[in-house]
């Protein structure tokens, strides 16, 4: 109830996230070549999310290594979208504090829903002319990207209630941080992929004391298949 208290009157959007996660915390392998290992059911539990949301969220480099172009998921998820009184498609939104994004990125080419990349003063100004013909771009922040000041400006401009965000470690481990994740959705997949230099879910600046990690609550958790997925909550 507090929880729910605070983000009402916080003027931010509802921010959940969605990973499949390897037995052993992984989301991918070391080097970033990008292989999907969730099943098909994990798949269409992540068009079933987007579905739910304004807007998706993802940083520079997972849309660069995915080429994902952040659609609706076809015809059945656009309808899922309209029944829950969202637009066709949702928002696409990429954190780029250097502005380090290919201008001629797959997300780019497809034109059925704004693309918004936020970033910090760090952008050149000839990255910004060019990530300008392609994305509406937000400067929020000197060096670090001030993803509270982002996030209500999201809710307020753009009128983002309900935001997805999809990775990576690096995006997902500073909202983290940042006490900005309301809900948790997580796919165990029965492989493990190990190695210290794989990306986990929250690879940004770690917490070192107990006392101050990010706490969730389990509020759901089925086995489908070989898969395990969980939902947790903010505590
Ligand atoms: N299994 C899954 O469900 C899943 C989901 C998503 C991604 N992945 C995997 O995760 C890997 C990519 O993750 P990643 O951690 O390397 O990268 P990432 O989080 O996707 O992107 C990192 C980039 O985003 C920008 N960024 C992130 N946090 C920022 C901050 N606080 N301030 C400013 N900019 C920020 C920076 O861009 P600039 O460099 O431009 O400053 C940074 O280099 C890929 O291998 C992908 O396949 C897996």
């Amino acid at each position: 109830m507090k929880q729910k208290a605070t983000l009402r009157n916080s003027g931010r959007p509802f921010v959940f996230s969605n990973f499949a996660m390897t037995a052993d915390g992984k989301i991918a392998f070391a080097k970033d070549n990008f292989i999907p290992f969730g099943s098909t059911r994990d798949h269409r539990h992540m068009m079933e999310l987007r579905a739910t949301a304004d807007a998706v969220l993802s940083g520079a480099r997972t849309v660069e290594v995915t080429e994902t172009v952040l659609g609706n998921g076809g015809e059945k998820f656009r309808r899922q979208r309209l029944k829950n009184g969202l637009s066709e498609f949702p928002l696409r939104i990429i954190a780029s504090g250097s502005g380090s994004i290919d201008p001629d990125a797959n997300i780019f080419k497809k034109h059925f829903s704004p693309v918004i990349i936020l970033t910090t003063e760090r952008i050149s100004k000839a990255g910004l002319k060019s990530l300008r013909r392609v994305a509406d771009v937000k400067i929020f922040g000197e060096k670090e990207l001030d993803f509270h000041a982002a996030l209500r400006w999201l809710r307020k401009e753009w009128n983002v209630r309900r935001l997805l965000c999809e990775g990576g470690g690096a995006l997902h481990g500073t909202l983290i941080h940042a006490g900005l994740v309301d809900e948790l959705h997580l796919t165990l997949c029965p492989r493990i992929f190990g190695g210290r230099h794989a990306p986990t879910i929250a690879d940004a600046q770690g917490f070192l004391k107990l006392a101050e990690s990010a706490q969730f609550r389990l509020a759901s958790a089925r086995a489908k298949g070989d898969e395990l997925f969980a939902v947790f909550t903010a505590k």
